[in-house]
């Protein structure tokens, strides 16, 4: 009978800290590129995402926006908000403001928001040429369009993107991870199975974001997770390819 290996014994390869020269290039190479792509995306997502509510640095707002939209973010809203606050009653600007940010349906239109349109604002807009004509749906409609952040279109495609390219590149991460040495077993399966918890978090977050706010922090510890499941493995395997300690493979152990 062949004796029975250890669990150390079967891993697909020697220990980080004995690795053949060439296998350690290659792995560094790859880990210290992973790495600086890891921090471009993330100056990526504080340039683009991070940069949704008008402020630097990433928040909560940034998802939301980015995700759910900002719906408050109607030109008509704003306006009513500034230049043509006066323009109406609180009453009338609140109603205005109500339809416009229930998606400005047609029927409310037809049934009420013309009259107060009316009362309010056509004495200019559909008499001044150069403002918008607010006598017509089709007129007041453009301005009235709320920002309704991600389309499923664009969540469908950037998800795919994204969990097919980052399972990838976190598989291989994670491989060679598991030829380190030294580090508890529990950790060793929690590391390695991380990121593609977080992954799926983070994918999921947004798509729950475009229609509840509040999963806009469930991105946030999803971002999070990975940088720091990532950042151990790819640190801990460079650390142990070019500083090898006493490792417990190469002390011969009770077990
Ligand atoms: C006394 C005339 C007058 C009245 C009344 C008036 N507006 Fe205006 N509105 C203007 C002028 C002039 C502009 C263009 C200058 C500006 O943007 O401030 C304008 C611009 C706007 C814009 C920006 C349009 C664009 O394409 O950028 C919105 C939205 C708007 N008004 C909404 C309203 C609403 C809603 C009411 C009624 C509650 C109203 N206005 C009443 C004169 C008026």
């Amino acid at each position: 009978m062949d004796e029975m290996p250890s669990a150390t014994a079967r891993r697909w390869g020697p220990p980080l800290s004995q690795i053949d020269p060439a296998l350690r290039a290659l792995f560094t190479g790859y880990l210290i590129v992973i790495g600086i792509g890891l921090l471009m995306s993330f100056v990526q997502i504080l340039l683009t995402h991070g940069m949704a509510d008008g402020r630097f640095g990433l928040s909560v707002t940034d998802i939301v926006y980015s995700y759910y939209g900002n719906r408050e973010g109607s030109r008509l809203e704003a306006k009513l908000q500034g230049s043509m606050k006066l323009m109406a009653s609180t009453h009338d600007r609140a109603e205005i403001i109500k339809w416009v940010r229930a998606g400005s349906p047609r029927d409310e239109w037809d049934s009420h928001i013309r009259t107060v349109i009316t009362a309010n604002c056509t004495r200019c807009h559909g008499v001044i040429p150069g403002i918008p004509d607010y006598t017509r749906y089709d007129g007041i409609k453009s301005v009235a369009q709320i920002d309704e952040g991600a389309t499923v279109p664009t969540l469908a495609r950037v998800s795919h993107i994204h969990l097919f390219g980052i399972a990838f590149i976190f598989f291989f991460v994670c491989l060679i991870f598991t030829l380190a040495t030294g580090i508890p077993s529990q950790l060793r399966v929690a590391a390695v199975a991380a990121p593609y918890v977080f992954l799926t978090i983070d994918v999921f977050s947004w798509w729950a974001t475009k229609w509840v706010p509040t999963a806009a922090y469930l991105t946030i510890l999803g971002g999070f997770g990975y940088a720091v499941s990532s950042g151990f493995m790819i640190f801990t395997s460079l650390y142990q390819m070019w500083w090898p300690m006493r490792s417990p493979s190469t002390t011969p152990g009770p077990g």
